[in-house]
């Protein structure tokens, strides 16, 4: 038999690899709330500018309503014969309302009809992730507050460069976050308008309404030209390049969690609600969620690639080929609103290691900068030669195996004479983390600051 729904010119029903091929009912699926959201839209228009009968539309949108029951109740049976879910949903409402179904369609294509399902269903998914990453960065500035005193190792090059406090290092992933949040918020905007009245690709000679129908599904505006209407994926390529963005920020921080709860480091605690133990070996806690927010990052990254594979040499207007790009965005964003769930509840549980932090937050020579400072500012020096000055003193503590601050003032006076015993208070983690009070500057002062303007915000 050929297809109920265009089969018309046909002969013949589709080969059965055909219609595995061609179907998307398995995944579009996903799609019904959107799909009868906009045809309940697009019959209230179609009655109001006078194109179906009221009574027509009042007897679509009843039959579109008890779809709705049907599938939320789990009764509905999917057809891959159908094809779609717009084709599984159009023939389910012939059967219970008869012919008038049929009008339906009228002004309309899939192809404008799909278009607005799925940016429907990538805003709501951006909805959700600018609510996620609030909530990721409420948790994040809130330990920062809380911490904004415990000095630890800054790192360059994942070697001791200079002491930070723990709440300054939470409050860089909380900048990265809160862009994170404005891009989507950004690309949501932009996003928001109604293909829906595009029609085939040309629009229609219907007198449709497409601001009505735009307002209804609470879009901003119709989109202005049918040909980029049909066929534009930005909305869905954008969301996902700024999905790629978030992955690859949270995948940085799951990295340093899993560094951190090593024993190696011991820097932080996970909870036990956010770890798994090892079937052989007792003695393990390991931060599985870390690791798995770490690799959901290639499949978000595969998504955007492959839909910016698939769009890239398509012509004007609707291919196939765009069939192929729900599965990707199904994948790839509720994955993302996984990690950034996990993620969220890791932090508000992990403890930094204070004492583990400060220790090593004073090796490896990491106040060498605070003691060239020190030359400049109290003794005058050149900077270039404070740093020469330092590295001397910085050479013989690595000599005699010692820290800076368990060098006698002989010992430094035998590389620079004029030091006196006040460079001691520069050496210390505390003070060095104290003086450091420029703008955006690591100091608990600023640390304090930063924290409660971000929870300000937040709130
Ligand atoms: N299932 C199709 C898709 O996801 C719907 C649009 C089909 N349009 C067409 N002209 N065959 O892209």
């Amino acid at each position: 038999m050929s297809n109920r729904m265009w089969g018309g010119r046909f002969a013949e029903g589709p080969d059965a690899i055909m219609e595995e091929i061609n179907a998307s009912i398995d995944f579009d699926q996903k799609l019904y709330k959107q799909d009868i959201a906009g045809s309940k839209a697009h019959v209230a228009m179609l009655a109001k500018q006078g194109i179906v009968s009221d009574e027509d539309a009042t007897t679509i949108t009843s039959g579109l309503d008890s779809i709705l029951a049907e599938i939320e109740e789990g009764k509905f049976v999917f057809s891959r014969a159908l094809e779609d879910i717009h084709m599984n949903i159009e023939a389910r409402l012939a059967e219970l309302i008869g012919p008038t179904a049929g009008r339906l369609h009228t002004a309309r294509s899939r192809n404008d009809q799909v278009a607005t399902d799925f940016r429907l269903w990538v805003r709501d998914s951006m909805d959700q992730l600018e609510a996620q990453l609030t909530d990721l960065l409420q948790a994040l500035s809130e330990k920062a507050q809380k911490h904004a005193g415990d000095v630890m190792p800054g790192f360059t090059h994942l070697q001791s460069a200079q002491p930070v406090t723990f709440g300054h290092h939470l409050l860089a992933y909380v900048e990265m976050f809160a862009r994170d949040r404005s891009r989507v918020v950004d690309a949501r905007k932009r996003m928001n308008e109604c293909p829906l009245g595009s029609a085939a690709l040309a629009g229609t000679s219907f007198p449709i309404d497409r601001t009505q129908t735009a307002q209804a599904l609470g879009f901003d505006r119709p989109t202005a030209n049918s040909l980029d209407g049909v066929s534009d994926r930005d909305f869905v390529l954008e969301a996902l390049a700024d999905a790629s963005i978030c992955a690859m920020h949270l995948s940085r921080l799951a990295e340093e969690i899993v560094i951190w709860c090593s024993a190696q480091f011991g820097f932080i605690k996970l909870s036990d609600k956010f770890s798994t133990g090892s079937s052989i070996m007792p003695q393990k806690k390991n931060p599985d969620a870390a690791e798995l927010i770490r690799a959901k990052t290639g499949r978000i990254y595969g998504a955007l690639n492959a839909l910016l594979v698939m769009m890239k040499g398509l012509p004007l207007t609707y291919s196939k080929d765009m069939q192929e790009d729900k599965e990707q965005a199904f994948d790839a964003l509720p994955n993302l609103s996984l990690a950034l769930a996990a993620m969220t509840g890791m932090i508000r549980d992990l403890e930094p290691n204070t004492d583990v932090l400060k220790q090593a937050a004073g090796s490896g020579y990491s106040t060498a900068t605070d003691l060239a400072d020190w030359c400049v500012r109290v003794l005058g020096m050149p900077f270039r030669n404070a740093h020469h000055v330092t590295g001397a003193i910085v050479k013989l503590a690595v000599d005699k195996g010692v820290e800076l601050h368990e060098l006698t003032l002989e010992e430094m006076q035998g590389v620079e004479p004029q030091i006196t015993n006040d460079i001691y208070n520069v050496l210390t983690v505390e003070n060095s983390v104290r003086s450091r009070v420029s703008y955006g500057g690591t100091s608990p002062q600023n640390v304090q600051e930063q924290a409660a303007r971000w929870l300000k915000e937040l709130s």
